[in-house]
């Protein structure tokens, strides 16, 4: 007798800070929109927020300062994570960077929310960059992670207008309420087993993604220029 597959739909999350993009999952599994489990909740911030979303057991988190390395530091990281049998990890608001080994170890299986229509800014202060480059647009990316900060294959976007007279905290309020929904649609796709990375091609349902998918305003994805949702 065959087994029955199983679907990939074992989440651990790594956070820094507040935890809405963790808590937008949470909700998405107790509304049944989402059917996967979080396995784990990982942080470098112990005293972070975004851990008292879930229960105890799930919390797991230490202080960078307090290992010798970079290195050292993301091998029990990486150690804590495998002991929970992720199918994927998803970095929603985790603010360290991720060291090479770290990446390789979890290659395919590791994706990240960063507020900006990449490949434009990479890194920090996304939307105070937008802003004084005098965008009119501006969004979220959910991608994968490689070595490279913020350069993996962008799975999808979803994209807000930057208003006259927006700050940094009124232009990343609007980016936030398009993350929520970019974030669960690509994780829909993600648990169902539609997405893959394979070196360095990513597909959908098998066939290699060369464009990232826009979020319409129903929240469903979409390949440019296609009639439906995927
Ligand atoms: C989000 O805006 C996320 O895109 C960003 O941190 C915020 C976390 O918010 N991530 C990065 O900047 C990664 N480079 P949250 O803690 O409320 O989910």
């Amino acid at each position: 007798m065959s087994a029955t597959p199983t679907r990939p739909d074992r989440i651990a999350v790594l956070v820094s800070g507040r935890g809405s993009n963790l808590q937008a999952i949470l909700d998405a599994i107790d509304a049944g929109t989402l059917p996967a489990h979080i396995v784990g909740v990982f942080s470098d911030k112990p005293s972070a927020a975004a851990l008292e979303r879930v229960e105890p057991a799930l919390r797991w988190s230490a202080s960078p300062k307090d290992y010798a390395s970079r290195e050292a530091f993301d091998a029990a990281l990486g150690d804590a994570i495998e002991a929970t049998q992720p199918d994927w990890i998803v970095c929603a608001g985790y603010l360290r960077i991720l060291c090479d080994a770290f990446v390789e170890r979890f290659q395919g299986r590791l994706l990240n929310i960063h507020p900006s229509l990449l490949p434009k800014y990479p890194g920090l202060r996304t939307h105070a960059r937008a802003i004084a480059d005098g965008e009119a647009e501006h969004g979220a990316s959910v991608h994968f992670v490689i070595p490279e900060l913020d350069a993996g294959t962008v799975v999808a976007q979803a994209r807000v207008p930057v208003r006259p007279g927006d700050d940094a905290d009124a232009l990343a309020a609007r980016v936030l309420e398009v993350e929520h929904p970019l974030l669960l649609a690509v994780l829909r796709l993600a648990v169902a087993g539609r997405l893959a990375e394979r070196g360095t091609t990513t597909t959908l349902d098998g066939h290699a993604l060369f464009t990232p998918l826009l979020l319409d305003s129903a929240g469903a994805l979409r390949a440019p220029g296609a009639d439906g949702p995927v």
